[in-house]
């Protein structure tokens, strides 16, 4: 399902409240609500209204447990980090509760050991996994012809990059595909062409990663939608 968006506001308003809706159902329902962050600067804007239009709900965010579809091997302040995007945009303003907030710890020296750990603490079916898509088609950091495309029992896997920072730690399909809930977010000119294939009929996750993730909900800009035909 794609949902195309005016501007890059109004799909962060969108995608909040869709957001906020998600916490609020699982939260009366079993008292929890996983919730799987993006990396890189799209979601930000998300991240910020959300902040500042629910910072109040301490019934949502005080049973919300945070983690994320992949990272960047650096410390956790460093500019590139994910967590620290996060941290700064979204999570202190919601003040998630430090032990409910499990970060990919992919500065550790040995990183597919920490990729493995991790795997082992990420929930077996995430309430809602948000993901971004690069201009190649990548999305979380499945990288067009990595191997990591391939795996089949892991949940979680180090995995070289082609652009800076060149080491990450990134969810795997099998992983991505347990999860109930998945919203992709894409916004910006540059991305068009990458959204072309992923929803064009031919095509292959080794070369559009995305398309792994073809069925799930694509929150989009109109200048990002500009290469897709649209049936009316
Ligand atoms: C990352 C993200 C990655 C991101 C895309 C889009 O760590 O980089 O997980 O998959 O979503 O690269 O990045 P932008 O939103 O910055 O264009």
């Amino acid at each position: 399902m794609i949902y195309i968006f005016p501007d890059s506001e109004s799909l962060a308003r969108y995608a909040s409240n869709l957001i906020a809706v998600t916490a609020q159902s699982c939260v009366a329902e079993r008292g929890r609500f996983d919730f799987v962050l993006a990396g890189g600067k799209t979601p930000n804007p998300t991240y910020e209204m959300l902040a500042r239009t629910m910072r109040e709900r301490r019934d949502l965010w005080g049973n919300t447990h945070i983690f994320w579809g992949d990272e960047r091997c650096v410390p956790p302040d460093h500019p590139e980090s994910n967590y620290r995007a996060a941290r700064l945009h979204m999570l202190e303003v919601l003040k998630i509760p430090p032990d409910q907030i499990h970060r990919i710890p992919a500065e550790d020296s040995n990183p597919a050991q920490a990729a493995e750990r991790y795997g082992k603490i990420f929930p077996l079916r995430p309430d809602l996994l948000l993901l971004g898509m690069g201009e190649d088609g990548h999305t979380a950091s499945l990288f067009p012809g990595s191997a990591a495309l391939d795996e089949a029992t892991k949940r979680f896997v180090v995995t070289p990059a082609t652009v800076e920072p060149r080491l990450r730690i990134t969810i795997t399909p099998p992983a991505i595909a347990a999860a109930p809930t998945i919203v992709v977010l894409v916004s910006g000119a540059n991305k068009a062409d990458a959204l072309r294939r992923v929803f064009s009929q031919d095509g292959d996750i080794h070369e559009t990663p995305a398309r792994l993730v073809r069925g799930a909900v694509w929150l989009v800009d109109k200048v990002a939608a500009k290469e897709m035909s649209i049936s009316p």
